[in-house]
């Protein structure tokens, strides 16, 4: 059994570690999310500080997935720093879950989490980006996203190899 919170800041830097090692499993597993192979802890651990820092002035929503051990499972980010004719809309950043705790319905239960946090904080719009051919795309489908379409060679896999990127958006209830 998993339990899912919204972190703050300092709750999100005693598991600095931890989130260092799911990023890094997972970019290492092949996920397309930002980054190159060979991927260096330290390379993750920087980038984590600087979303605990954005978690800190209010610009991300950070939930992570613990397991029943505490252990981190799983994360999810909403970026809150649009435009300011696009407070209305929350980015999705960043779903990760780890390699070892996958399939057990996790991805859809933070990404229910995060479009309630988003719902709470009052945003009307989520929209994000993921690539064609994945797990993630299956999931943001299956949970009722809107496709908007497909960019090809958007991105690449953390191989080098170019993916074709996929926009999806979900408009939230009041
Ligand atoms: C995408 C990702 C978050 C999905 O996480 P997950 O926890 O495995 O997601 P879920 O368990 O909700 O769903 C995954 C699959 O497991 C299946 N599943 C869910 N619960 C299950 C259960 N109890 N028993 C068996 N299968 C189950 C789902 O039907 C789904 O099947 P599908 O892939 O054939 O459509 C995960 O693969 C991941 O972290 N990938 C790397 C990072 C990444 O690419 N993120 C997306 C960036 S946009």
């Amino acid at each position: 059994m998993h339990r899912i919170e919204t972190v703050s800041a300092k709750q999100a830097s005693l598991h600095l570690d931890s989130l260092t090692r799911l990023l890094v499993d997972c970019v290492e597993g092949g996920a397309s999310i930002g980054f190159m192979l060979p991927f260096e802890p330290g390379t993750a651990w920087t980038w984590w500080r600087g979303v605990i820092a954005a978690v800190e002035r209010d610009a991300v929503a950070l939930l992570i997935a613990f397991d029943e051990k505490g252990r981190v499972a799983g994360s999810v980010q909403i970026a809150l720093d649009g435009p300011c004719n696009q407070r209305h809309r929350g980015d999705i950043k960043k779903l990760m879950v780890h390699p070892t705790q996958r399939e057990q319905g996790l991805g859809a239960a933070l990404m229910q989490a995060a479009e309630t946090r988003a719902q709470e904080r009052g945003l009307s719009l989520l929209t994000l980006d993921t690539a064609v051919g994945d797990a993630g795309e299956r999931l943001y489908a299956r949970l009722g996203w809107q496709r908007a379409g497909i960019i090809p060679r958007y991105a690449q896999w953390p191989d080098g190899r170019f993916c074709a990127t996929a926009i999806f958006y979900k408009e939230l209830a009041a």
